[in-house]
């Protein structure tokens, strides 16, 4: 519990990229293959920490060189550090299930149900600023597991991917908001390709007052 008053601002940037700006400023999965330069450019401002939920191209992204460009801190699971070590990048890894806290801002990874390729597994991440708990759920398909992240974490805002194929589908993200349980919901993972095509209208529909769904343009953002 906390009576921290401090706003914080996070940004979708299209696909899975999300910037959250507080005290510090975060940035998730930057995908800059699908975003506008001008976009790329804003996400690059004030990055402290950049954080990775798994290894596939559409998260891992340009996560590397956004590092490289800010001096951000990457916090990713341990086989994806591995490789940030290499390019001597400030680096802290950790794994499903740990938090971690520096500079003020606390970093849960939890459990997503996915592929990783060869880095390890996949993952989100609960991060915690400035009073404010915000889930950001990876690529993941429905799990149990979101039943324990709504009860441990109590996250005030999800972003929630709904593009079907590759992680859960609407029907699914509407469950696993209900598991969850925050109040406010971002669906993300969408559009991005014709094959993740999905109606965000159609989720804020199915999902109807049990929460308040934001549907963001890209480069749109919510304040809490
Ligand atoms: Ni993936
Ligand atoms: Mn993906």
């Amino acid at each position: 519990m906390t009576n921290n008053t401090k706003k914080v601002e996070t940004i979708w940037y299209g696909h899975s990229t999300v910037k959250i700006v507080g005290s510090k400023t975060i940035l998730i999965d930057p995908f800059f293959d699908v975003m506008s330069e001008e976009h790329v450019k804003e996400a690059l401002e004030g990055v402290d920490f950049v954080a990775v939920t798994h290894g596939h191209a559409d998260h891992l992204g340009q996560a590397f060189d956004a590092c490289k460009k800010t001096n951000a801190v990457i916090v990713c699971i341990a086989e994806i550090a591995d490789e940030a070590t290499k390019l001597e990048l400030d680096v802290e890894p950790m794994n499903i299930g740990g938090r971690i806290q520096r500079d003020g801002v606390g970093f849960n990874m939890v459990f997503a149900t996915h592929s990783a390729g060869n880095m390890g597994s996949p993952a989100g991440f609960v991060i915690e600023i400035d009073g404010k708990k915000i889930y950001h759920a990876g690529d993941t398909g429905l799990t149990l597991e979101m039943k324990l992240i709504g009860e441990m974490y109590r996250p005030d805002l999800s972003f929630l991917p709904i593009g079907d194929r590759y992680t859960m589908g609407i029907a699914h993200a509407v469950k696993a908001l209900e598991f969850v349980g925050s109040k406010k919901v971002v669906p993300i993972h969408y559009n991005t390709f014709p094959a993740i095509e999905a109606d965000p209208n159609e989720f804020k529909k199915l999902v109807g007052d049990k929460a308040e769904v934001t549907i963001l343009e890209k480069g749109g953002s919510l304040t809490l």
